[in-house]
C-alpha cells in the first residue's frame, strides 16, 4: 500500500485506484505533511472518520499531480517554517485549483500569504489552550457553541484582511479561523486532544464543505499488525527491548500472538538508569511466560562511564543511546536473533526529527530508540501509533490493564531527570525521590489520574537548615501531567496537601535535598520530561 505520495506516476495512481476499490469509494483526501509535530494526528483523525487520507510529500507533489488525482479535499498541516522566510517547498498553484482545502496553522498561513494577506511574527505568541470565539457556525464550526477551547502553538499570525471571511478569533489572533472561496484555515490545532471536539472540524470539512459521502468501517488494527509480524518473522528469533512500560508490553502482547514456537522471543531489560520499580514490574509480569525468556542486563557502569563529563540533555541522550544499542547488539548475537523489536511510537520518531516528510521538521529531542541502525532488521509495530492507539491495541491483544496504564517509561530513564552530569552520587537521589513521589501518588489514589509524573534533581541549590546546621541542598522539581497521547499535555493540578506531604517526605528522607518545587507548564511550550 502506498504510504506517502511522491508523484502521480502510473504506479502511484494504480495503488490509489486499488485502495479506493477496497474502500468502495471514489473519494480521497490528500494531506500535505509540512513537518508539524502533530501531522500524524490529522491522519489518525481522518482514519477515525473512515475517510481515505493519503499523506503527500510537499517537496515533490505538484499541482499537475493533484489535477490527475482529483482529490475530494486537501489538508495542509502545520510546521516549524515561516511563510516569509521563503523556504517552504510547496507548489502554491495547488491553491488555485478550486479544490476544498483546509490549512492548519502553517498551512493556513501559506494560503493566506498566497492570496495576498499579511503574515507577521506575532507580538504575543500563543501556546497552550485558549478560548476561541466562534463567529460563524455554518461551515467548519457547524454544531459548535459560541466559545470553545483550542490548542494554539504558533509564533506567526495572519493579519485581518478584506479578503478573509472570519470564522473564529482568539484574544491574540483575530483571524484564528477564516475562509476565502474554497480555502479554509485554522490557526490552532484541531488534531490535538486539547482542542474541544476538534475531530468535528475535520468531519465538517470532509462532509459539509468537501461533499464527501463515504465512510470506511474501522479496521481491526491489532489483527493486521499480528498478520504483518507473522509474515515477516516466521519461526525466526526475536530480541525484544522490554522496559515494562506500556509500549514494549503492547509489543510483547503482539509478538505472543504472532509467533509459533516456544522461546522464540527473548525480552531484555536494561538496568542502570531505570526507575526504582521498573525491574520488579517486568519480572512480575513477564518472567513466568512460556513463550518468552526474560534477561536482565545490568549496564549501570557502562552508562555512568559514557555519561562522564556530559552535561547537556542532548549530549547525555546521545551518549546513553550508545550503551542501549551496544547491549541490544550483544544480546542479538548471544540469542542469535534475526530481529530486534521495540515499542517505538510515532511520537518518538516525530520528536526525533523523523516521521512524515515535510518542509522542515524540528528535532525536539533525540529519543533513545530511533534510527539506531541495528545489525538486524527492526520490528516497530507501533511506529504509526500514538499512545492512546497503542493502548487500544494492547487491550485488543489482552495486555493487562495495569501495564497499559503504567506511566510511560522514558527511554533514557533517569538521565533526563538529572540536570548536569549523571554520577553515582546523584543517580541514587533521583531514584529515591521518584520512589517517594510515586509511592505517595499511589497512596493518594492519584497515580491513575495523571498520565505521567517525574521527579528531577536540578542543579540549583538552596541554602537550608536541617537541625541546627546550615548547609546547601539540591532543588528537586516535581512534575505531573494530564495527557491523551503525549503529543500535548497539561500540568496536573495536584492538591496542595498532597504536594506538601511529598515535599516534607523528600526533604526529610533525602539528606541531599534542600527544597521541592512543582512545575506548572503545559506542553507546548514545555515538553513532558525535563530533558
Ligand atoms: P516529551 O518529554 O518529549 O515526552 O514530551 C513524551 C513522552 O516520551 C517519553 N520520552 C521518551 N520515551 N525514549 C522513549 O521511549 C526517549 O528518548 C524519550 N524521551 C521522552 C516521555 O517520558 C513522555 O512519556
Amino acid at each position: 500500500m502506498l504510504t506517502i505520495l511522491k508523484t502521480s506516476d502510473e504506479e502511484s495512481l494504480k495503488e490509489i485506484t486499488l485502495e479506493k476499490k477496497i474502500r468502495e469509494t471514489d473519494e480521497i483526501f490528500i494531506l500535505f505533511a509540512l513537518g508539524s509535530q502533530f501531522d500524524h494526528l490529522i491522519k489518525l483523525a481522518f482514519e477515525k472518520l473512515g475517510v481515505f487520507c493519503l499523506v503527500a510529500d510537499p517537496r515533490s507533489v505538484t499541482a499537475k499531480d493533484i489535477e490527475k488525482i482529483r482529490p475530494t479535499g486537501i489538508i495542509l498541516s502545520g510546521g516549524p517554517a515561516s511563510v516569509y522566510d521563503g523556504t517552504i517547498p510547496f507548489d502554491t498553484k495547488i491553491f488555485d485549483l478550486g479544490i476544498p482545502t483546509l490549512g492548519v496553522c502553517l498551512g493556513f498561513q501559506m494560503w493566506a500569504h498566497h492570496i495576498g494577506c499579511e503574515v507577521v511574527a506575532a507580538e504575543k505568541r500563543e501556546f497552550g489552550v485558549h478560548n476561541l470565539y466562534v463567529k460563524d457556525k455554518t461551515s467548519l464550526f457547524k454544531g459548535y457553541n459560541d466559545d470553545t477551547l483550542v490548542l494554539e502553538s504558533h509564533g506567526d499570525r495572519i493579519e485581518l484582511s478584506d479578503k478573509l471571511e472570519i470564522l473564529g478569533s482568539t484574544d491574540h489572533a483575530p483571524a484564528s479561523a477564516a475562509k476565502y472561496k474554497h480555502l479554509y484555515g485554522v490557526q490552532f490545532h484541531p488534531e490535538t486532544s486539547d482542542t474541544e471536539n476538534g475531530i468535528k472540524i475535520f468531519e465538517n470539512f470532509c462532509f459539509e464543505i468537501s461533499g464527501a459521502k463515504d465512510r470506511f468501517p474501522a479496521e481491526d488494527i491489532a489483527e493486521r499488525k499480528i498478520k504483518e509480524i507473522r509474515e515477516k518473522v516466521g519461526d525466526k528469533k526475536i530480541l525484544l527491548a522490554l522496559s515494562g512500560g506500556s509500549d514494549s508490553s503492547v509489543v510483547a502482547g503482539l509478538l505472543k500472538k504472532s509467533i509459533t514456537g516456544k522461546k522464540q522471543v527473548r525480552g531484555v531489560y536494561i538496568k542502570g538508569i531505570d526507575r526504582p520499580d521498573d525491574e520488579a514490574s517486568v519480572l512480575e509480569n513477564f518472567s513466568n511466560e512460556e513463550w518468552l525468556e526474560v534477561k536482565i542486563v545490568d549496564a549501570a557502569d557502562k552508562f555512568l562511564n559514557v555519561l562522564k563529563g556530559k552535561v547537556t540533555m542532548p549530549e547525555k541522550r546521545i551518549a546513553m543511546r550508545e550503551v542501549y544499542k551496544e547491549v541490544l547488539e550483544n544480546e542479538v548475537k548471544d540469542f542469535e536473533a534475526s530481529f530486534i523489536a521495540q515499542g517505538t511510537l510515532y511520537t518518538d520518531l516525530s520528536e526525533s526529527g523523523a516521521g512524515h516528510q515535510g518542509a522542515r521538521r524540528a528535532q525536539i529531542k533525540l529519543h533513545h530508540n530511533t534510527n539506531l541502525n541495528f545489525s538486524v532488521p527492526e520490528l516497530s509495530p507501533l511506529d504509526d501509533c500514538v499512545k492512546d492507539g497503542a493502548r487500544d491495541i494492547g487491550r485488543a491483544v489482552g495486555v493487562p490493564e495495569k501495564l497499559l496504564v503504567r506511566h510511560p517509561f522514558p527511554g533514557p530513564g533517569l538521565v533526563v531527570r538529572i540536570e548536569g552530569e549523571v554520577t553515582k552520587e546523584n543517580l541514587p537521589i533521583a531514584r529515591q525521590i521518584d520512589a517517594i513521589y510515586i509511592e505517595e501518588l499511589r497512596k493518594a489514589n492519584l497515580y491513575d489520574t495523571v498520565w505521567q509524573a517525574g521527579a528531577v534533581v536540578t542543579h540549583s541549590t538552596v541554602t537550608c537548615t536541617k537541625g541546627d546546621d546550615a548547609s546547601t541542598g539540591f532543588v528537586v522539581a516535581l512534575w505531573a501531567v494530564w495527557s491523551v497521547n503525549g503529543f500535548t499535555a497539561q500540568f496536573a493540578e495536584l492538591p496542595y496537601d498532597f504536594l506538601k506531604k511529598v515535599s516534607q517526605r523528600i526533604t526529610n528522607e533525602v539528606r541531599e535535598v534542600g527544597a521541592v518545587v512543582y512545575r506548572i507548564s503545559d506542553k507546548p511550550p514545555a515538553t513532558i520530561e525535563w530533558g
